[in-house]
């Protein structure tokens, strides 16, 4: 059984590299202290993160491991047969947290149907397959619609987040309903170095414009970022953990003004 609680901080998996490298910065990401590892059937990359959560040699109990069910898998028996096919590729017995990747395959038309998904997503906690239930990249019109139908309470909602994207509504709902707000993107793909206000902010510290972006969605209640990286950056965003900001430092991020939205495909709702 993994931890009631996400760790503060996870791990990104999405475009890490060729299986070496995934195996390997999996296993150096936990080594350095992350316990949450974030992953996904879209990212095709499950059994080189497995062998990496394995070579890392820390006890299971300590990690907490998530995956998504990608949207062309939502039919019912798809859900169950890929999502044991997930859990077998991680080397694990139990994925500690699924969620439902998108709510849509391309657009409002074809839209997910919560009665022939949930279910299999219900199936697959009674028989331990999963232990928790999630959604990504859902409003709360969506998240209460499925909320009706799943056996458990959803654990957490996952979207885009970030000092560019600050997702006011979802924050408040997530604090209100007792879910975790999983922000993706919390480095803008990189994008973090080139903002000037998050590079004056991290002068003040001594610290980089990405541990600025990583502390401040930190410092807020049920948030929990999941950046990706690799090298050095691994260590670097960890540290992130160590860096408290001052309100001044929280209401200067809170205030910028610009919006960027990164992965925008048709398949969420707020294009629909
Ligand atoms: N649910 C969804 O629909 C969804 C969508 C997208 C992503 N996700 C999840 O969220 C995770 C994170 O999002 P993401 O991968 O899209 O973007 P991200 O974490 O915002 O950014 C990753 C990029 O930032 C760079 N980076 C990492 N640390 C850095 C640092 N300290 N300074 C400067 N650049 C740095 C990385 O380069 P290096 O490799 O060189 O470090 C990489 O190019 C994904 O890996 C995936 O698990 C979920």
């Amino acid at each position: 059984m993994a931890p009631d609680e996400l760790p503060r901080i996870g791990f990104g998996t999405l475009r890490i590299g060729d299986s070496t490298e995934v195996v390997e910065t999996v296993s150096q990401a936990i080594e350095v202290g992350y316990r949450h590892i974030d992953n996904a059937q879209k990212y095709d990359n499950q059994e080189a993160v497995g062998d990496g959560i394995a070579e890392a040699d820390i006890p299971r109990e300590q990690l907490f491991i998530a995956s998504k069910v990608n949207e062309s898998n939502l039919a019912y028996e798809d859900v169950l047969e890929t999502t044991r096919e997930t859990r077998d590729a991680l080397g694990v017995d139990t994925i500690d947290l699924h969620y439902v990747h998108w709510p849509a395959i391309s657009g409002e038309e074809d839209r997910y149907d919560p009665e022939e998904t949930i279910p299999a997503f219900n199936e697959l906690l009674k028989e331990g397959v999963i232990d928790r239930v999630g959604v990504a990249n859902f409003d709360v019109d969506l998240i209460e619609e499925a909320q009706m139908l799943f056996d458990a309470p959803i654990f957490a909602n996952q979207v885009e987040m970030h000092p560019l994207l600050q997702q006011e509504e979802l924050v408040v709902y997530a604090q209100e309903n007792d879910m975790y707000l999983v922000a993706y993107s919390p480095l803008i793909r990189g994008e973090v170095d080139e903002i000037p206000d998050l590079r004056e902010i991290a002068r003040k510290y001594d610290a980089t414009p990405a541990q600025v972006s990583l502390a401040w969605l930190m410092s807020i209640d049920n948030v929990v970022p999941i950046p990706k990286a690799t090298g050095d950056h691994i260590r670097e965003n960890y540290h992130a953990l160590d860096l408290k900001l001052d309100p001044e430092d929280i209401d200067r991020i809170e205030s910028i003004e610009r919006e960027r939205r990164i992965v925008d495909r048709g398949k969420g709702p707020w294009q629909w």
